[in-house]
């Protein structure tokens, strides 16, 4: 077939994680790999009560188009729950319904990035970002990161020595893959940086609602004071993500370009949709559920991260997420948790090996692991699992540090 694909088709390739989530989808597979909810918390029961309100109640409007700012009771929700839960200032025109907050990263490439402009993102970062960011054909310059996040020190060297930036990638709370939380001090220093070299900012934020322990931080959209950051909310994780809904929220003439891009992508998000999300929020208590999902996951944080203690080798680190879904795995030099990934597989264990979150590559000791989506025997099941094969790998590998935690 002599059909020619566009230049940029060559840059783009399929997540690994919806390539593995295929083969975790056999019943018997333990799966740490997906960041998919607890589905046993989905309010199936209450939407059947909300589909069938909302087309009693409005059944037309529900199934026609509407704007492509998108549902404005909806949206005025929000606006309302950004500012109780960010502490922003921000009103329902700030607002722009997109399709899941992959949609407003997708567009975050389409508005910003010409061919060969840079994206500094966290090393690691989400690669679902990054995948739908390389279309556009970017360079990616990673900052690296500590327990704290993104290194200033090291963004303010980047940005001091290359002035083809155009857009910063930033996941501060609870990030996809690490499970790290920036604290307030370089929350502030971040943005001083920004209004210093006047770079715009996407801060993609599904988990701060999913706080365990600690105090809540202020997002950085409630510190930007010039319109420089982009804030991206959805509804998948305190909700479901089947609705397909997110948002952006952005200052009006950065808004207008995703405004434009929606109505080329899908001129609008799902009608229906939005209004069963807006009718949930009327007829229940958004914040009632969260409580619900955050209670389920600290269980399974716990669970996970204690099983580690006990079943992994001393050598091997991983990070204690105040929030979110995941924890982030380093294991000793010379392991690699792809090839280790293939043994966990033979026995029924799946996690994501880190590579594909560098998007420059070249680490290959390191993995995700997921605790939203398993249940707390499942987890045991599996550390320990993955305990046996790394304790087979590092004796290989002529590694001594056999001991474990216990
Ligand atoms: C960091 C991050 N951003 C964005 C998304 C996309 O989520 P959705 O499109 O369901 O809102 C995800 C999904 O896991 C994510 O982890």
């Amino acid at each position: 077939m002599a059909v020619k694909f566009a230049d940029r088709m060559g840059k783009v390739e399929g997540s690994a994680i919806r390539e593995l989530l295929k083969l975790t989808a056999r019943p018997e597979v333990i799966s740490f790999a997906g960041g998919m909810p607890a589905p046993e918390l989905f309010p199936v029961e209450e939407m059947k009560k909300v589909s069938v309100a909302v087309l009693e109640e409005q059944g037309q409007v529900a199934l026609q188009y509407t704007t492509t700012e998108g549902y404005l009771p909806l949206r005025e929700k929000i606006a309302d729950r950004m500012n109780k839960t960010l502490k922003t200032n921000v009103g329902p025109d700030d607002i722009l319904m997109t399709s899941g907050s992959q949609q407003g990263l997708d567009f975050s490439g389409k508005v910003f990035i010409d061919k060969g402009d840079v994206i500094l993102c966290e090393s690691p970062s989400y690669m679902g970002a990054l995948n739908a960011m390389k279309a556009y054909e970017p360079q990616f310059i990673e900052i690296n990161t500590d327990n704290d996040g993104m290194i200033m020190e090291d963004l303010e060297k980047v940005l001091a020595s290359n002035d083809r930036v155009k857009m910063i990638y930033v996941i501060p709370d609870f990030q996809n893959p690490s499970g790290r939380t920036w604290p307030l001090e370089r929350r502030l220093k971040f943005m001083e940086i920004i209004n210093k070299y006047e770079i715009p900012v996407v801060e993609d934020n599904p988990y701060g609602e999913l706080r365990f322990d600690g105090e809540s931080l202020p997002s950085l959209k409630s510190l930007d004071t010039k319109g420089l950051v982009i804030y991206l909310g959805t509804f998948s994780k305190i909700f479901c993500p089947g609705y397909r809904l997110g948002w952006t929220c952005a200052s009006p003439k950065i808004l207008e370009k995703f405004n434009i891009c929606k109505q080329g992508a899908d001129l609008q998000a799902s009608t229906i949709s939005q209004m069963e999300v807006n009718k949930f929020m009327d007829m229940y208590d958004l914040d009632e559920h969260v409580e619900k999902i955050k209670a389920c996951y600290v269980k399974r944080r716990d669970i996970m991260l204690q099983t580690m203690k006990e079943e992994f080798p001393e050598s091997v680190e991983f990070t204690h997420p105040q929030g979110g879904l995941f924890t982030w795995v380093t294991f000793p030099e010379g392991i690699d948790a792809g090839e280790m990934a293939k043994k966990c597989l033979e026995k029924n264990v799946a996690y994501v090996p880190g590579a594909s979150f560098y998007p420059n590559g070249g680490v290959y000791n390191t993995c995700r692991l997921n605790y939203s989506n398993m249940p707390e025997e499942k987890i045991v099941e599996g550390i320990k699992r993955m305990g046996e094969v790394l304790r087979e790998e590092l004796a290989k590998s002529g590694n001594e540090q056999l001991t474990t935690n216990e």
